[in-house]
């Protein structure tokens, strides 16, 4: 998904352009959020524990079901024409472009035994594309919702969070894991989403920065990336291989006290993948021991040695990010980090409401003596998960 976004469309106009293509009213229209994450990166897949939110940007879909099983997909992001395809035929690898993201989801619903006749279907998203705040998940966990009602599936959270990564890993060929689902499904409006990824636990933490003085920004610096690219799934095969030779089911059962030995056991490459897993698991823990008893102006120096980790160990940092995260921290921020699967995508700067325009203003300059490209920067709160809004 290259295509530039386009601002949001408001619902009623949403519905009515349904209606003029479609020839009909939807019967329904159910959103989803993107999401940042405020610390826990890589962690997911490592069965280990995560710590984002759903964003107030969304995806939106209006749907209606249809009695043969026809597909028919547009979008009124970019210009890019009515996609057809048929419900009962569909196969992973065969689809591109956009339309593998609702069609992955039709054909995850399937292999779990659900019956999905033919649909018509209007997207519409102001989930930034590109940027690392899973704007492809949004659109999955809009549609999985709307299927779930539509046909009267029954599945709680949890499946459809499997069902969407099913979707993503063996339809779209992307390796990644429940993170990114979880905060879109299972969001709530001044909450954190803090999972555990090994038995989907969910607890929602208190994040209300503005209570504290703060602002959340995200720094979009525009370099675009995807997960179906080498890096993401090599990292991922480091923590299998790490995994293995250090004799357990997932890298969530290494302590930060083992990493000495491990040091010893692993070549040199594996054993920084695998430290900084652990590491990172081991400070979400802290971070939501800390916005508990403390809250939200005090989590900065994990956000920072989270940073530091992505950047030095599992190497999953850019210039542009790590200039986004040194210009944010010298102009006033008390805390920045890459958010995402890395390799490009967003920043996030926890910022002093008092500092924001100084960091704006510094980031985008250090960006343009760079000769970077201009950055997006906007504020983002949590807020609730996907839902019918009409
Ligand atoms: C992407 C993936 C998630 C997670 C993050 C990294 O967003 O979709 O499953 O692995 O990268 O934390």
């Amino acid at each position: 998904m290259n295509t530039t976004n386009r601002a949001d469309t408001p619902p009623d106009s949403l519905i009515s352009r349904f209606e003029v293509t479609f020839g009909a009213a939807p019967d329904g229209v159910w959103a989803a959020p993107g999401r940042v994450n405020l610390i826990g990166e890589h962690t997911d897949y490592n069965q280990g524990f995560v710590l984002p939110f759903a964003i107030e940007k969304r995806a939106r879909t209006a749907v209606r079901l249809r009695d043969d099983s026809t597909v028919r997909l547009l979008s009124t992001i970019g210009d890019q024409g009515l996609v057809e395809a048929d419900a009962a035929a569909l196969a992973p690898g065969a689809v591109t472009g956009w339309a593998k993201y609702p069609l992955g989801v039709v054909w995850a619903l399937q292999q779990h035994g659900i019956k999905v006749p033919g649909f018509d279907l209007l997207l519409d998203s102001d989930v930034p594309l590109g940027a690392g705040l899973s704007s492809s998940h949004a659109i999955e966990c809009a549609l999985i919702t709307a299927l779930n009602e539509l046909t009267g599936a029954g599945l709680s959270a949890e499946e459809m969070v499997m069902l969407t990564q099913r979707a993503e890993n063996a339809f779209v060929g992307a390796p990644t894991g429940i993170m990114d689902q979880s905060a879109s499904l299972r969001g709530a409006s001044g909450h954190a989403v803090f999972l555990d990824c090994r038995d989907q636990a969910v607890q929602l933490v208190p994040f209300e920065a503005q209570e504290a003085g703060l602002v959340l920004l995200v720094i979009d610096t525009k370099v675009s990336h995807s997960h179906a690219d080498g890096g993401y799934s090599s990292r991922r095969a480091s923590c299998e291989l790490g995994a293995q030779i250090l004799g357990v089911s997932a890298l969530r059962d290494v302590a930060v006290t083992d990493l000495q030995n491990a040091r010893g056991l692993l070549d040199p490459t594996t054993f920084r993948r695998v430290h900084h897993i652990v590491t990172e698991n081991d400070r979400v823990l802290q971070t939501v021991d800390t916005l508990r008893a403390h809250g939200a102006a005090h989590i900065g120096d994990l956000l920072d040695a989270s940073h530091a980790s992505m950047r030095d160990d599992f190497e999953i940092s850019c210039p542009e990010l790590n200039l986004a995260v040194d210009k944010a921290r010298t102009n006033g921020a008390i805390g920045a980090r890459m958010t995402g699967g890395g390799f490009g995508g967003s920043a996030i700067a926890l910022t002093p409401v008092q500092d924001e325009q100084q960091v704006r203003d510094a980031v985008i300059l250090a960006f343009a003596a760079a000769g970077f490209t201009r950055p997006e920067i906007f504020s983002v709160t949590p807020s609730a998960g996907a839902a019918r809004t009409s």
